[in-house]
């Protein structure tokens, strides 16, 4: 288990890691600030995407009745000083007689930029992280703008509202893979903070 994690932390930019990472934070809500005061202030809420798969869409204004979320990260990692220690963002899956703790995974399409998270009951996650001022970030280990690649931890904050079809047609968060512009034409830039509860 712990030569796989290593491997794919080696292995890719925004990894996607198998691993127990089971120390969780408190609740805490999930909120845009953006130049497009549209979106400024508003919460994330979770909209349904396909059997236990959830996007996250716009929600209300941000109060105390908008949805939670947890991080988990795993007591392996050392954590970085600006960074903080990257780990999962959960989502808790409410089901009849059962409560599931979901991550999110964020799945580089290869016919469009635009990306959309989703939280599913998997092993699996894309590492992401909160920064010292709590901002979302996903994890990069290895930058490839240089040839050959380097080993680089970086945060990255490619985060969009889009107008997007991950299931259904929703408003959604959105990933933009790569450093340039979403080719989808509805998308504009947010920040995605963390408020505990
Ligand atoms: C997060 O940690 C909690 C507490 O250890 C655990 O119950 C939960 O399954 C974990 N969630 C994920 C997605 O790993
Ligand atoms: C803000 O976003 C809305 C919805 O996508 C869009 O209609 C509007 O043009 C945007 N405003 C600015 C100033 O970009
Ligand atoms: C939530 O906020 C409302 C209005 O601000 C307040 O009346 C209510 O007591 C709060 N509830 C909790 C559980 O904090
Ligand atoms: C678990 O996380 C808390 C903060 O969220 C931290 O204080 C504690 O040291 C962590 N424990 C381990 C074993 O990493
Ligand atoms: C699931 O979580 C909700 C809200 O935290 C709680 O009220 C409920 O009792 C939980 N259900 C189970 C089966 O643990």
């Amino acid at each position: 288990m712990r030569a796989s994690i290593i491997t794919s932390i080696l292995a890719f930019a925004a990894s996607s890691v198998t691993a127990q990472y089971l120390n969780q934070s408190a609740p805490f809500y999930l909120v845009l600030s953006s130049r497009n005061t549209s979106f400024d202030g508003v919460s994330l809420s979770t909209c349904h995407e396909g059997a236990a798969i959830e996007g996250l869409c716009l929600g209300s204004q941000l109060s105390n009745t908008s949805v939670t979320y947890t991080f988990n990260t795993s007591s392996f990692l050392t954590p970085d000083p600006v960074l903080g220690t990257p780990g999962s963002l959960n989502y808790e899956l409410e089901g009849g007689n059962f409560n599931l703790s979901s991550p999110m995974t964020i799945s580089s399409p290869i016919t469009t930029n635009v990306a959309v998270p989703l939280f599913t009951p998997s092993e699996s996650f894309t590492e992401v992280g909160f920064d010292n001022e709590n901002k979302l970030y996903v994890y990069g280990t290895i930058d490839d703008t240089v040839s050959p690649p380097v080993y680089k931890v970086q945060a990255f904050y490619r985060w969009y509202v889009c107008l997007t079809n991950a299931g259904y047609t929703y408003t959604t968060l959105s990933w933009v893979v790569g450093p340039h512009s979403p080719e989808n034409p509805s998308c504009q830039e947010v920040e995605v903070k963390r408020v505990f509860a």
